[in-house]
């Protein structure tokens, strides 16, 4: 009957044995509870491909609350510590406090936290919170409205999502992190903008450069900002130095303002690749286990769970997904030194939430 079972006492399984061909163990689970969306970011739904009638997953396809409680104390008994809930955009799943209930409980799950686009945050906050989400990230990427619409799509509304996350600051949803995509020509003129904004406030903004995700947004190098320009640009007015990681494989370079204003990060996946120290796994809204944000497809974990597998064969399922997995994709892609992203599959941010 253990098909059914959740694990109800994680660590049986030794997880500091398990880690993958490169040696990399398994830590953090990133969970896409929906892909649908209801911004349209030009570099992961662009809208002229992603009209009002796109065929997003029937609600069969995805994964009950029951379902990803039951595989994260799984991932959980396999050295998981952190969650993070992501999308598409996650507030517009049904009842998701009701999730983050669950998914609170399970003893092991250190921290908990969830990324949105914002527009639904400030009537979720308390709510969430309560249910026990320890933070949120959200993502932001310019200040002027016309800009933050034109990377996000006609009903992306600032106002809102700045509202949202007083709304997170209120509820204790701390630290709050702002993800900024970079994106030359488009954007780029507004980081030193949304630096001023921020400093002080306690929230840590965090700089993503523009990567190669997906095959929908015509990615190319010359569109990517790098680090080292974003920090230059920043450091001229307000000085930065840099400070150790919180924790080992930290996706951010953290630095501080030299007068004590508070931290911003950079996400430099494409001029510092960090695929050395990549410890996350994905779990898509249709169930599949993916080892990689740049991977061409994933293990489907619904069909042996809707199949009725015991909880010792979806963990045997996901140990061997694990151990087999050698993928370094950001660091063959700098090694390439490619013009263009090349043409090869690629799961889709909407569907895995970065
Ligand atoms: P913290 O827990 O606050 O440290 O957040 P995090 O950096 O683990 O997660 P977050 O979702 O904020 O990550 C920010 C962005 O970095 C993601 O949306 C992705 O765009 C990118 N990112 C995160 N993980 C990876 C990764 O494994 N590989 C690559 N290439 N990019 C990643
Ligand atoms: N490059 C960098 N970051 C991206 N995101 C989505 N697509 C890309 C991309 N191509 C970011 C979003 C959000 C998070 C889920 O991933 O802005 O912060
Ligand atoms: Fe929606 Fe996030 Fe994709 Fe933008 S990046 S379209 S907010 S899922
Ligand atoms: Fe991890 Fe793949 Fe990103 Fe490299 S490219 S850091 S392996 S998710």
């Amino acid at each position: 009957m253990s098909g059914t079972t959740p694990l109800q006492s994680p660590p049986e399984v030794a997880a500091g044995d398990l880690s993958d061909r490169l040696g990399r163990p398994l830590h953090d689970l990133r969970i896409s509870v929906t892909d649908r969306c209801n911004f349209r970011c030009t570099y992961c739904m662009p809208a002229d491909l992603f009209g009002e009638d796109y065929a997003f997953l029937p609600r069969s396809e995805v994964l009950t609350f029951e379902e990803v409680e039951r595989l994260t104390r799984l991932f959980v008994a396999l050295g998981v510590r952190k969650v993070r809930i992501t999308g598409g955009e996650p507030l517009l799943r049904r009842d998701l406090p009701e999730l983050i209930n669950r998914l609170s409980q399970i003893d092991g799950v250190d921290d908990l936290t969830l990324t949105t686009n914002g527009f639904l945050l400030a009537e979720h906050a308390e709510n969430l919170a309560g249910a026990g989400l320890d933070r949120v990230t959200v993502s932001l990427d310019s200040l002027d409205r016309e800009t933050f619409q034109r990377m996000s799509g006609r009903n992306a509304d600032l106002a809102r999502v700045l509202a949202g996350i007083d709304a997170a600051a209120e509820a204790g949803l701390t630290p709050i992190k702002i993800n900024c995509v970079v994106e030359r020509g488009v954007n780029d003129a507004q980081v030193v903008d949304l630096a001023r904004h921020f400093r002080g406030t306690g929230h840590v903004l965090r700089f993503i450069e523009f990567m190669d995700v997906g095959t929908r947004n015509g990615w190319d190098l010359t569109q990517v900002v790098s680090a080292r320009e974003i920090l230059d640009s920043i450091d001229a007015e307000a000085p930065l130095e840099p400070v150790s990681a919180n924790y080992r494989g930290e996706v951010a370079q953290r630095y501080a303002y030299r007068d004590g204003s508070g931290e911003i990060g950079i996400i430099s996946s494409v001029s510092q690749p960090f695929c050395g120290d990549c410890h996350r796994a994905r779990l898509s809204a249709d169930g599949r286990l993916v080892t990689c944000l740049f991977a061409a497809g994933g293990r489907d974990l619904k069909k042996p769970l809707r199949e009725g597998a015991s909880d010792a064969e979806l963990l045997e399922i996901l140990r061997g997904t694990w151990q087999r997995r050698t993928d370094r994709y950001s660091e063959e892609r700098a090694e390439l030194t490619p013009t263009s992203g090349r043409v090869r599959p690629k799961i889709e941010m909407y569907q895995i939430g970065g």
